[in-house]
């Protein structure tokens, strides 16, 4: 990943949220070991998290486009925010002053023309702080293009089938505002970002669903990424 726009770290934080019947039930496969921990008593301890670098970064000269992208992503082991930053330099590589934040450090979309926002899933369907960042600025997102992806582990496998479960997952964002494009993307399991409880839970995974593994199709991110930059040209 060629980090030259700026980066800086930021500390991490957790997420909570409810959920769709189907969603759920994919969900729980991932999950349920990892919640038996945080229900019986680890308490605090089981969602506290090591510290994540969280990809920021913002072009320091003015596209050549003279339009602002913001690419605003929602994680919580950090993986999603190098998926942001590959699709940032793509869209940036079509001559556009391109941003790239953590949802929950995005102060204002004002001066942007166009965002896109990607998100990891848990329990089946996207973080808290994804849909918290499309609710708090849905005004303003009805005015301008917008672009979504989803990265997570049911797209470990890319096939029709997966694509429709991971759809569903951007439904609550379909009803703030339909997108130009959606992407959907495999994502990554590294159990020393998790939160100790999560860790704990799936420490005995090696070879199960999470086990620690990078599913993150670069070619296909990237290509997705010039294809949003082409429909942000017109
Ligand atoms: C506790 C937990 C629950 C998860 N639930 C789902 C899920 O319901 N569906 C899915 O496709 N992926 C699920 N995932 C996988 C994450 O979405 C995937 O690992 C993602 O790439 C993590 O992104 P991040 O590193 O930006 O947080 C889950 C991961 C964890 C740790």
């Amino acid at each position: 990943m060629d980090n030259k726009n700026n980066i800086t770290m930021l500390e991490s934080d957790t997420t909570t949220g409810k959920t769709s019947r189907r969603g759920f039930l994919k969900g729980c496969a991932y999950g349920a070991g990892g919640l038996m921990v945080l229900c019986s008593g680890l308490g605090v301890a089981a969602t506290r998290q090591p510290h994540i670098d969280f990809y920021e970064s913002s072009e320091n000269i003015t596209g050549v486009v003279g339009k602002k992208v913001l690419v605003a992503y929602g994680s919580i082991c950090g993986s999603t925010g190098e998926i942001a930053q590959a699709i940032a330099e793509e869209i940036g590589a079509k001559g556009y002053h391109v941003d790239v934040f953590p949802v929950d450090r995005v102060k204002s979309l004002d001066g942007y023309q166009s965002v896109i926002i990607g998100s990891a899933a848990r329990m089946g369907k996207l973080i808290s702080k994804t849909q918290k960042f499309a609710e708090k600025f849905s005004n303003k997102l009805a005015q301008i293009p917008a672009a979504y992806f989803v990265a997570c582990l049911t797209m470990k496998e890319d096939t029709e089938e997966n694509r429709a479960t991971v759809s569903t997952y951007l439904e609550p964002l379909r009803q703030i505002k339909l997108p130009i494009g959606e992407g959907f993307f495999g994502g990554k399991v590294d159990q020393s970002k998790m939160e100790y409880g999560f860790q704990i839970a799936f420490s005995s995974d090696k070879e199960g669903s999470m086990a620690d593994g990078d599913y993150r199709n670069w070619e296909s991110i990237r290509a997705w990424g010039q294809e949003i930059g082409q429909k942000l040209a017109g």
